[in-house]
């Protein structure tokens, strides 16, 4: 039964909200970041609590690690005291609300991992105090609020939904995008009690445009892990059905524009060598986790997952069908431009580009890599490799040159005039015409 006796807590829209919120931000990440600037932005005062000690450190001497931050906002947010940094949990005793903003990955077993989310809430617990709100940010399954941050808390003697305020609310942020802001992007808030929803929705909506309330931590949970099991499934089934068009001669970008056209009942998602990033290839995992649990399953998330896996395999496989008659892997030399798992980002999570050139060198290619955000990649069982400069010789020289990261700096139109053979993962040369051979990811060309 929800608990509805919070009304001696600091309600919603309460004095205390509108005038002195005071918000502590627990990891500093590509999330945890762009949001407590957002609060910043707000007029909120913000304590944010990092344990990584070189972010620490780039943090106070105003250098930001996260592309779309610029040293001047944080500059600006820091030596205006709207933003203070630390890896002290004691000064959340005296904040109004604290947010959860660490990462949720996948146990080598592919489980979730919810160690961060324990140890933080184990950390806070000393210094949680009556009255304060505390908010999951994390991407984890249904049931996570309720089940693992609400006992642990708990534990302070404290009771959520009576002494304290409990809520979830998924981050929605695409790193790299630059046509929504922070602010922009429409903000689900679920708490574990009604007062706790009110709680949350009245401090998000001093920072967001538009809350969304919805009914129950679980819901908002499973929200978020919808988003981003459709966009698994939906990729890799544009994976599949590129590598049709390769097998039946159709052009896959020439289909998806046409259908594209079509006003209704379609959305366009788009092929590529693989889908990456901390969230896309894991989120689904923890809904396919739960579900097992549940004694059921998804056979959609597990279809997809497996796919994905096949997408490394299958791009070195084109690679090596597209190299001049007789020629194999082994003594090729191969360069990609781009290896990061989406353009634009500097993050290499999950890319792609890792199981890709680990195989490539496996089989006996010699690889190089070009990547403004990447100096180097360590792979295993295949050693370090530093980028290059993507200069003519470097370009000329390679057997194949694979886009494999669609990069808005990418030099395309060079690439493709100094290249003799290329492989574009992306249509990234859409519309172009090199001097060698191109051949585009699904374009039907080679069957
Ligand atoms: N990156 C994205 O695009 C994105 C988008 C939406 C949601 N999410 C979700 O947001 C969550 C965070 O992801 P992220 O990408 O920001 O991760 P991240 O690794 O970039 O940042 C997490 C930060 O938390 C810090 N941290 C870890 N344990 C800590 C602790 N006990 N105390 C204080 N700090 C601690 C880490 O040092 C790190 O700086 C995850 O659940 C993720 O799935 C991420």
């Amino acid at each position: 039964m929800r608990e509805e006796h919070a009304a001696s807590l600091t309600g919603a829209g309460s004095q205390t909200d509108r005038q002195a919120a005071s918000v502590g931000v627990i990891g500093l990440g590509y999330v945890g970041l762009p949001f407590a600037l957002a609060f910043v932005r707000s007029g909120i005062r913000v304590t944010g609590i990092e344990v990584d000690g070189r972010k620490l450190q780039m943090l106070r001497g105003a250098k930001s690690y996260i592309q779309d931050i610029s040293n001047e906002e944080l500059e600006a947010a820091i030596f205006s005291g709207g933003l203070t940094v630390s890896d002290d949990y004691s000064l959340l005793a005296t904040m109004e609300a604290v947010v959860l903003c660490v990462p949720t990955p996948l146990t080598e077993d592919h489980a979730p991992d919810l160690s961060y989310v324990s140890d933080t809430c184990r950390s806070l617990r000393p210094f949680l105090r009556e009255g304060q709100l505390v908010v999951l940010e994390s991407t984890t399954y249904p049931g996570t609020t309720k089940e693992i941050v609400r006992p642990l808390l708990e534990q302070s003697g404290l009771q959520a939904g009576v002494q304290f305020h409990l809520a979830y609310s998924p981050e929605r942020i695409d790193p790299g995008n630059q046509s929504y802001t922070v602010e922009e992007v429409p903000k689900i808030v679920s708490g574990l009690t009604a007062s706790c929803l009110n709680r949350v929705a009245d401090l998000y909506g001093r920072v967001f445009r538009q809350v969304v309330p919805v009914s129950s931590t679980d819901s908002a949970e499973a929200a978020k892990l919808l988003e981003n099991s459709f966009r698994l499934i939906n990729i890799s089934f544009m994976n599949e059905f590129a590598m049709l068009c390769d097998q039946l001669g159709v052009n896959v970008w020439e289909v998806i524009e046409a259908a594209d056209t079509k006003p209704y009942g379609f959305h366009a998602f788009y092929p590529g060598p693989g889908i990456g990033g901390h969230c896309i290839p894991v989120d689904p995992l923890y809904l396919q986790w739960k579900a097992r649990q549940s004694g059921t399953d998804s056979r959609f998330i597990e279809l997809s997952k497996d796919m994905n896996d096949t997408m490394p395999d299958y791009i070195a496989g084109r690679i090596e069908r597209l190299l001049q008659p007789g020629k194999k892997l082994a003594g090729a030399s191969i360069l990609l431009c781009g290896v990061t798992y989406k353009k634009d980002v500097a993050d290499m999570r999950e890319s792609s580009a890792l199981p890709l050139m680990r195989m490539l060198i496996l089989a006996g290619a010699s690889v190089q890599y070009y990547d403004p955000y990447v100096p180097s990649v360590r792979l295993e069982d295949a050693g370090i490799l530093h980028g290059v400069d993507l200069t003519d010789e470097v370009l000329a020289g390679a057997d194949c040159v694979v886009i494999h990261t669609n990069h808005s700096s990418l030099p395309i139109e060079r690439i493709v005039m100094k290249a003799a053979l290329i492989y574009d993962t992306r249509n990234a040369t859409r519309g172009l015409r090199g001097s060698g051979r191109l051949e585009r990811f699904g374009d039907g060309t080679t069957g």
